[in-house]
């Protein structure tokens, strides 16, 4: 095991940041983070030799990834100082003991280390008052310059604050409010802002935190484009009761609830504005599609809905689908979340749970046997087969080959 890898190889090992504090807090964290006084490779090889298990290292930080037949992974770390050349730069890396490793992180809450070998196995190290903000439920930095040398730290204060329930210390709140003022969030590359973002709005209750990036003057940092406000906060709300109804259906895919949240979070940006705003941020592709193009498509669609208002009802399946159909889940949660209408809300879900994976039994092969030729006239016969479905008229195999027949 590690400990008695650890022996061997005449090194300190240590747990060290959120999976100690979460331990503290009674928290579930599956991800330990180890440290090892030494070099962090030389160890992972070690622990290769001993058992079954794959290494990948990382020459430049000397780091490495511990991988398990189980698919589990342990990272493992050399005790490390960093200095930063620049604010939001990333640091260059020098070896150091575990008090100066703990001293290069971000909150002291993320600062103790749980010894796994020696004489001290199973003691806490506290160098930096780690229990003390713990049990105050303080957020706070180790050092003045601890926002300026990571911008990025601001808006994982934000996320902390919102996930733990605790709330920034004096000193801490103004050295952010000042950093903010200074605008050192936008040295900070836009992959890293982008990440912290999405880190951010996958928390469970996204809307708080975003009231409070805007408190604390973090939203304006990240775009001049975004707005969050009250009807927003409401939007926000409705979409996390979207997103939960969703995965409560039966064998739904798994679904990112970010982007549902960053499209509420777009409100009613025209498409050039979101654009812009991808751009900034360095929106990998994929969702810029989801974002940009897939969100303008929808538009026409959500206000056909809400012009119906009530008379939505009377719409039948295949004229629902007409107007849904193309749409990805995550517009289609966008969509109930945003109306106002409950009708609307209503058709949505008729929508998702029913009329969207609804296909005719007989395929175009067996349209084929029946003596239909390949070829534009099977696509219309099997779209009017679907409709025919959506609406009720045929139910069963058999009632569908009547159907072609006549
Ligand atoms: N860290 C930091 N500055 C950052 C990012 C991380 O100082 N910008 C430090 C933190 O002290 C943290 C450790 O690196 O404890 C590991 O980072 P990460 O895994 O992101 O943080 P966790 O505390 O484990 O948070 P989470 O529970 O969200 O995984």
């Amino acid at each position: 095991d590690l400990a008695q890898v650890a022996e061997v190889e005449g090194v300190n090992i240590y747990a060290v940041g959120g999976f100690v504090r979460d331990l503290l807090l009674g928290v579930a964290n599956l991800d330990v983070d180890v440290v090892v006084e030494g070099n962090a490779i030389a160890f992972a090889e070690a622990l290769q030799r001993q058992c079954d298990c794959r290494v990948r290292p990382h020459e430049k930080f000397v780091t490495a990834v511990v991988i398990f037949p189980d698919g589990y992974k342990l990272d493992l770390a050399s005790t490390r100082t960093e200095y930063y050349l620049q604010p939001g730069a990333l640091p260059l890396v020098e070896q150091a003991s575990l008090k100066l490793d703990l001293y290069r992180r971000d909150f002291t809450i993320n600062t103790l280390a749980l010894a796994l070998n020696g004489p001290r196995q199973g003691e806490l190290t506290d160098y930096f008052g780690a229990q003390r903000d713990l049990h105050d439920k303080a957020l706070r930095v180790l050092h003045n310059l601890s926002f300026v040398e990571d911008p990025t730290r601001m808006l994982r204060a934000v996320r902390f604050e919102q996930r733990l329930g605790f709330t920034l210390g004096q000193h801490t709140a103004h050295l952010l409010r000042s950093a903010v003022q200074m605008g050192f969030l936008q040295r900070v590359s836009a992959s890293r802002v982008l990440h912290e973002l999405v880190l951010l709005l996958g928390e469970p209750q996204p809307g708080r935190a975003l009231a409070r990036l805007v408190e604390l003057g973090l939203l304006d940092a990240i775009s001049e484009e975004l707005r969050f406000d009250d009807s927003l906060q409401q939007h926000f709300v409705q979409a996390g009761r979207a997103i939960n109804w969703y995965e409560l259906l039966p064998e739904v895919a798994p679904l990112e609830h970010w982007p549902v949240y960053f499209l509420c979070l777009l409100a009613d940006l025209k498409t050039t504005a979101v654009e812009r705003l991808c751009q900034r941020l360095g929106m990998p592709q994929r969702y810029r599609r989801l974002f940009v193009e897939q969100r303008h498509e929808a538009w026409p669609q959500y206000h056909q809905l809400e012009r119906l208002g009530q008379r939505v009802e009377q719409l039948c399946g295949s004229e629902l689908a007409r107007l849904l159909d193309g749409l990805p889940v995550e517009l289609l949660l966008l969509g109930m979340a945003r109306t106002r209408h409950q009708p609307v809300r209503l058709a949505f879900s008729r929508y998702v749970t029913g009329l969207r994976c609804l296909r005719p039994m007989l395929d175009g092969r067996d349209l084929q046997r029946l003596g239909c030729p390949a070829g534009p006239l099977l696509g219309t016969l099997l779209r009017q087969l679907r409709d025919a479905r959506l609406d009720g008229q045929v139910h069963t195999r058999e009632e569908e080959l009547a159907w072609v027949r006549v």
